[in-house]
């Protein structure tokens, strides 16, 4: 197996780098660094599929490196670096704003140790490209990914170890964790060059649609449209990562379940316009289509998601073709995705090879 796409962390240090070839050792190792999954390329495809990300891995590993530093600054006593977020944001929305054709494919690589320094970065990301498709204005976008990167800044007041306990929690030390979003409003609101609407993001993200959230119970509108849209970010991220205690969803699993609390903690509008950004069927997942093939999707377009160009690999009777061959999906109305493949799909049939574990 051959890294298909460096594997960061989270200080911008590179731990595999594309192109490597995976040994026993080095797959050791990075468990042992708690990295619980990497990208492969895939050895029997002659074009090589690589996830495109929504902005340079750079930027990314940069960015989470200035959370992570923010994070400590915090804990230290000591003051953000305002410019710095302001410079990383806007390099964000730079990116986001001239690549808008791209679909999000994100299945998510990244460790245990920075999961919330990655997470904050990840949300972030998503609701810029959320308040791209409502139609943000540069002011906005602005205003929504600062407090979007910085929403959860109020849990570096909780207690670690109550933050970062395993199993469940108490009433009182549920109440402590919930706090982070009052801590998070009154550290934000006193830098006077972050708006006072990005403060709100940190004190409103765990509101719900329905009213049944923290810690205000706000309802539906009376809930700031910045904090709404960073809830649906939060939760979509969440849904997607591998956390100690559970693997990660899929994104279709994810999305289901997206679609289950839309309307109900989360505002409809805002998860429709989350969900087109979404690649459904991300670029290197297998799917099955109506003719019993099973593919590989290569390539995903905007503008029709459900279709994408996939790389036909196995037959209708679950055989290798050692000829493979590609479908436009757009360009036939006949064919249908059936179903994206999961884990246990993968190892009936016996597809591991295949995977971007
Ligand atoms: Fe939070």
């Amino acid at each position: 197996m051959v890294v298909a796409r460096s594997v960061y962390y989270g200080d911008a240090h590179v731990l595999a780098q594309a192109g490597m070839v995976l040994t026993h050792d080095a797959i050791k190792r990075l468990d042992e660094l708690g990295v619980a999954s990497v990208y492969i390329r895939e050895q029997y495809i002659p074009e090589m599929v690589e996830p495109e990300d929504v902005i340079p891995e750079k930027v990314r590993a940069e960015t989470i490196k200035m959370v992570k530093a923010s994070f400590g600054n915090l804990q230290n006593h000591l003051k953000l670096d305002i410019k710095r977020v302001f410079n990383k944001v806007n390099s964000i929305i730079d990116e986001l704003l001239t690549n808008d054709d791209i679909l999000v494919q994100l299945t998510d690589i990244r460790t245990f140790d920075d999961y919330l320094f990655a997470h904050s970065v990840n949300v972030c990301v998503l609701s810029i490209m959320t308040g791209i498709t409502v139609h943000f204005d540069r002011i906005k976008l602005n205003e929504l990914g600062v407090g979007a990167l910085l929403h959860d800044i109020g849990k570096t007041k909780v207690n670690p170890d109550i933050l970062n306990k395993p199993d469940d929690l108490n009433r009182q030390e549920f109440d402590e964790v919930k706090r982070h979003t009052n801590y998070g409003f009154e550290i934000l609101r006193n830098y006077p060059d972050i708006s006072l609407l990005s403060a709100h993001i940190a004190f409103q993200h765990h509101e719900r649609w329905d009213g049944q959230g923290y810690p205000r119970g706000l309802r539906g509108e009376d809930i700031h449209e910045y904090a709404r849209i960073v809830a649906v970010a939060d939760v979509y991220d969440a849904l997607l990562a591998d956390r100690p205690y559970r693997p990660s969803y899929t994104v279709n699993q994810a999305l289901t379940i997206l679609e289950r609390m839309s309307g109900v903690y989360l505002d409809p509008n805002l998860v429709t316009a989350l969900v087109s950004n979404i690649a459904i069927y991300p670029v290197g997942s297998l799917v099955e289509i109506s003719t019993g093939y099973i593919g590989m999707v290569m390539e995903v377009n905007k503008a029709v998601p459900t279709r994408p160009v996939i790389r036909v690999i196995v037959d209708n009777l679950g055989r290798r073709l050692t000829r493979t061959h590609m479908i436009d999906l757009s360009q036939f109305d006949t064919i249908l995705i059936i179903k994206a493949l999961n884990g246990e799909d993968i190892d009936k049939l016996n597809l591991r090879e295949y995977v971007l574990v």
